[in-house]
């Protein structure tokens, strides 16, 4: 199996920004733009309050709806969080876990991570895990470890036949809201690696089959030359996922 038979996947992350009303107008523009482009999936993950009116405002669009982050437990107290059945009920079909920015602002470690990610697939969610390396790590020749450590702890007791609902973004930490982009050949090397490790953990059939994204200062200029590349499926991307003309030149480069 080659690139070409894997799901090209384009999501968005818009982390906190965007007012419901604000949604709501972006996707009626951004919906036109894309419509007729199925050489990938289109996703945007936006936050818990804005979900209701992307979903409303997505109807009979190609684009699908995603949340941010989602808790490992079903219900009960805690304070502040929301369930992966919350989320299916108001129509998310996909959802982050493991982002760089809640494991360094929120606490959040390759165990709960693996928890959320756990949560999300008992709910029929599609999962994006994210994972990479800070630049201190990068700079000490750690980051095959640390990426290869954070996607076997955040997948264990995750089967096989799971990892249909899996994608993984890799995401160096460095490259995020920088403007730093990992040059092409530094993202497939390490997306090249994680697809290693799916293979030693699953075999080589499912780690050809996974959607691997890369994400980082991921723009309408680089995003080409990064899609182009033999282990990079698809982009998670901040910042010009929030400008439909940057997003639509990204979603075009992957058809
Ligand atoms: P930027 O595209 O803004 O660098 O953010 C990337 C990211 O963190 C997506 O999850």
């Amino acid at each position: 199996m080659n690139k070409a038979k894997r799901t090209a996947v384009i999501a968005g992350n818009w982390k906190m920004n965007m007012t419901p009303s604000q949604t709501t107008a972006f996707m009626n523009e951004l919906a036109p733009k894309i419509a007729g482009l199925n050489g990938c999936k289109v996703v945007l993950c936006v936050p818990f309050v804005d979900i209701a009116a992307a979903v409303e405002a997505t109807k009979n669009t190609n684009i699908e709806i995603g949340a941010e982050n989602v808790h490992m437990e079903a219900k009960g107290a805690y304070t502040g969080e929301i369930s992966g059945e919350m989320l299916k009920e108001c129509g998310v079909k996909y959802v982050i876990v493991g982002h760089s920015e809640r494991r360094q602002y929120f606490g959040e470690t390759d165990v709960t991570v693996n928890g959320r990610l756990k949560a999300g697939l008992a709910n029929g969610l599609k999962v994006i895990l994210c994972v990479g390396e800070t630049l201190t790590e990068r700079e000490q020749g750690v980051t095959f470890e640390t990426v290869s450590r954070q996607t076997k702890v955040a997948l264990g007791g995750v089967s096989a036949d799971d990892m249909k609902n899996i994608i993984i973004a890799y995401e160096p930490v460095w490259a995020i809201g920088t403007g730093k982009t990992a040059t092409a050949d530094q993202a497939d090397e390490v997306c090249g690696a994680i697809r290693g490790v799916l293979a030693s953990l699953y075999g080589e059939a499912t780690a050809e089959a996974t959607t691997i994204q890369y994400g980082g200062s991921m723009n309408a200029k680089n995003a080409a030359e990064l899609l182009a590349k033999e282990h990079i499926d698809g982009g998670l991307i901040g910042g010009a996922s929030l400008k439909s003309d940057d997003f639509t030149v990204i979603v075009n480069a992957a058809q």
